[in-house]
């Protein structure tokens, strides 16, 4: 899980030294075992929007705080994509596989409806279609559901991958001055929906990889398919790449990280890749253009959003999600006007967005 420090964590209220939260709900039903938080950092801009996260955390402050910082990303994240919905995020704490998955869910739908529709609802990690199918039966405000008709739907992962894919490849053009990933050497960590589908994409491109998951299988299908180069998983935020993809969970860039690694290029999957701002300006004095996260993996949830809003064509989603490249361009532009890091300008951006309405 996203690794928490005092000055990221917060109080029962919303982050520190953040505005508070519209609304944090902490619910639980004894029946289906559901114990759940969901937070709806703004609706400025409309509806929260954001998945839910099923997760075995360590405590249930560390669930309640992932939901805080979660929903707050996806409020920046929805202003950025030009999205007409503001951030939230669920997170339901990861209950014995003994217990009716298909109930827990149920009991999740029936808490997202209570909120008459200030929060939907979508997969994120640890959660399937199947799982928003079971929420589906008891609320209308959920998405990531294929669809049995023409319309448009279904698992966004392939696009969150391919939003991050342009994005990386422009990041590359503003670093490394460079139009094509040809030669490109790029550290992926993780190697699940995001990741898997990334390095196919990369690697078609002509980029070397280095891979680390914990899953030694998928590694090893990676040295196979794509001739990538395997490291330790405790490693691969050391070795030397000029991309640096984190692709797993979140806080991969720790102070020291930013302080020592090798990398030209950070653009990746991950929610909440930097531990603090503080890390991303470190990256920046260091020369290392940092891609924000929330700028960048903004393609899951333009088709949860599209889907939600009836989209029956295909082409004109992914069309959207491209422009995820055309944003990393512009908001390099700011930060060179700026001075201020990419990750400060992004939120800062989005706070304009946010503030415009
Ligand atoms: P996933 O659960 O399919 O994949 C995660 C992968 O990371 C797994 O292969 C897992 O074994 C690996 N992993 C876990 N801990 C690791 C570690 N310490 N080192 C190396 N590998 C590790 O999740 P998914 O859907 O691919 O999401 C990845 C990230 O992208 C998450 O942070 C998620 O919040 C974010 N994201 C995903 C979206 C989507 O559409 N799936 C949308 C936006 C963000």
């Amino acid at each position: 899980m996203d690794r928490l420090t005092t000055h990221t964590a917060g109080t029962l209220f919303g982050l520190h030294g953040e505005p508070a939260h519209e609304r944090i709900v902490v619910a639980s039903d004894a029946a289906s075992g559901l114990q759940a938080v969901i937070a709806v950092y703004s609706t400025a801009l409309g509806p929260a929007f954001g998945g839910c996260r099923y997760w075995q955390y360590a405590s249930d402050y560390e669930a309640y705080h992932d939901a805080l910082r979660l929903s707050q990303g996806m409020a920046f994240k929805n202003a950025l994509a030009g999205l007409p919905f503001g951030g939230g995020k669920a997170v339901i704490l990861r209950c014995p596989e003994s217990l009716d998955r298909t109930e827990l869910f149920k009991a999740f739908g029936r808490l997202v409806h209570s909120l008459n529709g200030i929060y939907i609802t979508a997969e994120d990690v640890g959660t399937t279609s199947d799982d928003m199918r079971a929420v589906q039966s008891e609320t209308s405000w959920v998405s990531g559901i294929p669809r049995a008709d023409e319309a448009y739907g279904g698992n966004p992962s392939p696009r969150t991958a391919y939003g991050v894919f342009v994005g990386l490849k422009a990041a590359v053009q503003v670093a490394l001055g460079r139009d094509t990933l040809d030669g490109v050497s790029v550290a992926v960590q993780g190697l699940g929906s995001v990741g898997w589908d990334l390095c196919e994409r990369l690697h078609q491109a002509g980029a070397q990889l280095i891979v680390a998951d914990i899953d030694a299988g998928r590694t090893t299908r990676a040295r196979e398919l794509f001739g990538a180069q395997v490291a330790d998983v405790g490693r691969i935020a050391g070795v030397h790449a000029d991309v640096f993809a984190p692709c797993a969970l979140g806080g991969s860039i720790t102070e020291t990280v930013a302080a020592q690694c090798h990398f030209k290029v950070i653009a990746g999957g991950a929610n909440n890749q930097l531990l603090s701002l503080d890390n991303g300006d470190t990256l920046q004095r260091r020369g290392i253009f940092y891609a924000p996260d929330f700028l960048v993996n903004a393609g899951g949830i333009i088709s949860c959003v599209r889907e939600y809003l009836g989209a029956t064509d295909a082409q004109a989603v992914l069309d959207e999600v491209a422009l995820i490249g055309p944003r990393v361009l512009e908001l390099a532009d700011r930060v060179r006007v700026t001075g201020v890091a990419p990750g400060r300008a992004a939120v800062a951006w989005a706070q304009e967005k946010m503030a415009a309405v």
